[in-house]
């Protein structure tokens, strides 16, 4: 079976549970901050070990499920947990959930992240809206024969696409808008990625920064490369966690990257019941 057929049939299944429900949007939780499920009304859960071909999540912190059903009132499935190449994925698996989500019909998905903290001024506990990012993971998820038949709109789908815009400066736009609401800013930040699992040494992190990164973190690049082949338009959220390598005072760890996710996760939720409903009219006056 090609990997074409196991996306096709892993959407086809989650299709099949989800009935009346047709989401109309995608979202991925990161690292400690998969409590914003808890704010989808009428919620259908799909475990991950359920969906065919799916891969599982084995870091703490992601709970490794499909939770579909209503956001500020609109349909959106979100994906509580991912998987991360540092685990021993391969990049097809690790952008399989990406590939699904397209074959769903969706055309945006909003990718948040922990990420370490590299521009001078970040707290902890801050979003950060992607505007865009270095791909220094070692890899690119599209290496390989191009299958075309992923678009999910006329003109994507290619061998060779631009890049200009992998963040959506619309849906940037929108959000910003949206947190102004909610009465914090949201800086634009540029995400560096990383393969892991180690954390960065200092100077790794200075070298980060010369090359112009705010961020650097361990996910979102390969999906965001793999979206935009199939023509989705992307936000990136990212939450500092934590200061990188050589900038804060403690050693750097998971707990502390959790703990910091926990803190935010409910101004992410309401954040999202705010946004959720205008990205999606805005898809709606798209061709
Ligand atoms: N480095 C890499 N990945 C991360 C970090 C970090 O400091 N914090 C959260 N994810």
């Amino acid at each position: 079976m090609t990997y074409f057929d196991q996306v096709s049939e892993a959407a086809a299944f989650l299709r099949s549970r989800l009935g009346q429900l047709v989401p109309k949007m995608g979202l991925v939780l990161g690292s400690g901050l998969g409590a914003v499920a808890d704010a989808v009304a009428e919620p259908v859960v799909v475990p991950y070990g359920e969906i065919p071909h799916f891969p599982q999540s084995t870091v703490v912190g992601h709970s490794g499920r499909m939770v579909a059903g209503l956001l500020g009132g609109v349909p959106v499935i979100l994906m509580q947990g991912r998987v991360h190449f540092y685990e021993g994925y391969t990049p097809l698996e690790v952008t399989f959930p990406i590939r699904v989500l397209g074959a769903l019909g969706l055309r945006a998905v909003v990718l948040t992240n922990a990420a370490g903290g590299i521009a001078a001024g970040y707290r902890i506990g801050q979003l950060v809206a992607l505007a865009d990012h270095i791909n220094l993971m070692g890899f690119n998820p599209l290496v390989g024969p191009n299958e075309p038949r992923f678009a999910v709109r006329p003109g994507a789908g290619l061998r060779f696409f631009d890049m200009t815009e992998a963040y959506s400066k619309k849906l940037r736009a929108l959000a910003s808008a949206a947190a102004e609401e909610e009465g914090f800013p949201l800086a634009e930040g540029v995400y560096l990625a990383v393969s892991g699992p180690s954390f960065e040494t200092p100077a790794e992190i200075r070298a980060f920064r010369s090359l112009g990164a705010t961020l650097v973190g361990m996910s979102t690049v390969p999906e965001t490369i793999v979206a935009r082949h199939m023509g989705m338009e992307v936000l990136g959220i990212s939450c500092v966690t934590n200061l990188a390598a050589g900038l804060g005072v403690t050693a750097l760890s998971h707990e502390e990257v959790f703990e910091a996710g926990r803190q935010v996760e409910h101004r992410l939720a309401r954040l999202f019941e705010r946004l959720v409903p205008r990205i999606v009219a805005y898809l709606e006056t798209e061709p």
